[in-house]
């Protein structure tokens, strides 16, 4: 079942517009009542739109910070349920004035910049010359629509399969690989099952967050005050919060099952958390503030595409500053041992021949696993110098859970990941930013 998500911003229940039937829920927020409707499409789709109206149709710019505000946790009690959106429709009378517009899309792109904006509105003109030449990157993706002015026709303007294919549109338009999203979605469910379940998983998760306090601390000290922190692929928030403790977070994931599941996770923290694929960051961030720290972990860099993904790091990134990565590493022992026909109980399985990885025993991601080399002269070539670099675990991997006391395992693979030097599960460091040398 494939579920589409569809923001609706409008006046007045103006259910014509996409003939929904009853609301199947009511809320208020505020400033902001909230409608949602859900439709299923030959047992196939589910499309649930979210109605948002403002309570007070004159303060619209109250309006437009309190949805904001639904999503960046100022006031997060209400919050757990909105989910992220695919595509969102805007009604004319919020947008048939300069202000709507100028003020309400470019908010709505802080939540989830790289959906289409469909706005019904009679003056295509006046909005076209006026707001569509701002020649900012909000507009490449938003499409109008203009509204019926007769109020005794019915003013569809848009059916459901065409909405759909306006999101799937979008989609196969953009870097990202709709299945790979849709299998990030499925898998979201039981992300946060895989650190119980695997013994391999639960070590190297401690000692990557150590890794990463530890950089944290020190980087935060020389500058001197908080860190401006971006979180690439943040998945349920594993390492989020965490992150908070050193400066103001900004966490993304283009699937919005995981950023769900990160909401909750996250409730009352003041974390900046956004939809979007990594591959439009130069587009979207960094414009009044570069970051100081990027964090790329649990294999992040292993499923997106590298070369969009690094020259948008290399963008929003300050000069000198740095980047964590932790990806897949093809020297792995465990990976030889797989081959030889061991069944070791690994979370993720790469298959770098197939440019696959399969995770807990059934889904296929597609994901490259690099080796420390190949990563370094990536980086360098993207203007990255590599501050310091290990492999781990090498030995939990073939562990087996409760056979071990995990303290003491953790300390002694780490000192036989240190001597074994490339042959961990995963390569994890810092690269700092430094000058591009060549492409
Ligand atoms: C293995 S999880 C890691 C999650 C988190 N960093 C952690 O350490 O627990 C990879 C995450 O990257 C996200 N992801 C994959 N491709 C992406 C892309 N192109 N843009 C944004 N997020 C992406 C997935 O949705 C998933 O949440």
């Amino acid at each position: 079942m494939i579920e589409y998500n569809i923001l609706c911003i409008d006046d007045a229940l103006d259910t014509r517009i996409f003939e929904l039937s009853d609301p199947v829920e009511q809320s208020e927020y505020q400033n902001v009542e909230i409608y949602v409707y859900k439709k299923m499409i030959n047992d196939v789709i589910e499309l649930s739109f979210y109605v948002f109206m403002p309570k007070d149709r004159n303060n619209i710019k109250k309006f437009i910070n309190d949805i904001i505000e639904l999503y960046t946790f100022n006031r997060s009690d209400s919050v757990e349920k909105l989910p992220f959106f695919d595509i969102i429709f805007v009604d004319n009378v919020l947008g048939d004035n300069e202000r709507g517009y100028r003020d309400l899309i470019p908010r709505l792109y802080e939540i989830t910049p790289f959906v289409p904006i469909v706005l019904y509105t009679a003056e295509i003109d006046k909005v076209h010359n006026e707001i569509w030449q701002a020649k900012e990157p909000f507009w490449q993706y938003v499409s109008h629509f203009r509204k019926s002015r007769d109020k005794n026709k019915p003013s569809v303007v848009m059916q459901d399969d065409q909405i759909i294919k306006v999101i799937e549109n979008n989609y196969k338009e953009s870097p990202v690989d709709i299945d790979h999203l849709k299998k990030a979605d499925e898998f979201s469910d039981s992300y946060d099952d895989t650190e119980e379940k695997y013994l391999a998983t639960r070590v190297y998760f401690k000692q990557e967050e150590e890794e990463i306090r530890n950089f944290l601390e020190k980087t935060k000290k020389s500058n001197g005050g908080e860190l401006n922190i971006l979180e690439l692929g943040c998945g349920t928030g594993r390492l989020s919060g965490m992150l908070a403790e050193y400066g103001e977070v900004t966490a993304i994931d283009f699937s919005s099952g995981m950023l769900n599941k990160a909401k909750n996770k996250l409730k009352g923290r003041n974390i900046n958390l956004k939809r979007m694929p990594a591959e439009y960051i130069g587009d979207f961030l960094g414009r009044d503030k570069k970051f100081d720290v990027i964090i790329a972990a649990f294999g992040f860099l292993s499923y997106v595409n590298t070369y969009r993904t690094l020259e948008g790091i290399s963008k929003v990134l300050k000069d000198k500053g740095f980047l964590f990565i932790s990806v897949y590493n093809y020297d792995s022992i465990a990976f030889d041992l797989i081959k030889k026909g061991s069944d070791l109980t690994l979370a993720a399985v790469p298959i770098r021949e197939l440019g696959l990885l399969r995770v807990a025993n059934k889904i296929d991601f597609r994901a490259y696993c690099f080796k420390i080399d190949e990563l370094e002269s990536l980086l360098s070539s993207y203007g990255f110098q590599k501050e310091c670099l290990m492999t781990f675990p090498v030995c939990s991997v073939s562990a087996k859970a409760n056979q071990f006391d995990e303290k003491n395992l953790w300390h002694l693979d780490l000192q036989i990941s240190k001597a074994l030097r490339n042959r961990g599960h995963y390569i994890l460091g810092w690269f700092r930013k430094v000058n591009r040398q060549a492409q």
